[in-house]
């Protein structure tokens, strides 16, 4: 069964707490964090401080997201309050071997993303290391955006290198999801969908996590 991650960027961010039950309560499997610097994408949302709390009162495992430079300064922080998985952005970092190293030796489970305009041949190298990889269906910084088609290619390339090759990674998807595009997403090899707007826009959140989680 795929895994529904929601992201908490479309949630209501004055009562964050009551969103989070909300998305617990329908079966939701992840929480998905999104962390932004202004710098590797033109947004910024919030940091250790907050993901401390939100690790305080989720009972789901933290799926975060790093979207800032310089990666390594903060893996270490983010582990520590309660991260699960910590995925880094293949365009981060220079030494990306070195962050997703770390990732483990801390005892979070490493993750590795990649945009949409990067060929996903530039990540096999380090599909040993990680558990999971992100592909990026919109380009980071916002939620609401569309889901890019090509990324499906991409995301069908991966599947069959990683059975070829009989490695254990889940793929993980983010951007654009919603109920009328998941199956096609589903079929082309993903094991977690991440949804923004597509959970916490819905009028009937129970619903929306059912219908995804059974495709
Ligand atoms: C975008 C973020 C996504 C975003 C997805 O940069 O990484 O996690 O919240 O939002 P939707 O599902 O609305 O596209
Ligand atoms: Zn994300």
């Amino acid at each position: 069964m795929v895994k529904i991650a929601p992201s908490l960027l479309s949630a209501n961010f004055n009562n964050l707490e009551h969103d989070i039950r909300k998305i617990e309560r329908a079966g939701a499997d992840y929480l998905h964090l999104d962390i932004m610097d202004g710098k590797f994408v033109p947004n910024i949302t919030f940091g250790p401080v907050v993901v401390k709390g939100l690790s305080a009162i989720s009972m789901l495992p933290l799926d975060v997201h790093l979207m800032i430079y310089e990666p390594e300064k903060f893996v270490e922080e983010f582990t520590k309050i309660g991260a699960h998985i910590v995925t880094i952005q293949y365009e981060a970092t220079p030494h990306l071997d070195r962050v997703l190293n770390l990732v483990k030796d801390l005892g979070a489970i490493p993750s590795v993303a990649i945009n949409p305009a990067t060929p996903i041949e530039c990540i096999y190298p380090v599909l040993p290391i990680v558990k999971q990889v992100l592909i990026m269906s919109v380009n980071p910084g916002f939620g609401g955006q569309t889901f890019i088609p090509y990324c499906l290619e991409k995301i069908k390339a991966l599947k069959k290198y990683i059975q070829d090759n009989n490695l254990q990674v889940d793929i993980e998807v983010d951007g654009g999801v919603t109920e009328a595009n998941a199956k096609q997403i589903v079929a082309a090899g993903v094991e977690v969908l991440v949804a923004g707007s597509a959970v916490f826009g819905s009028t009937d959140i129970n619903k929306t996590i059912a219908v995804l989680k059974a495709l």
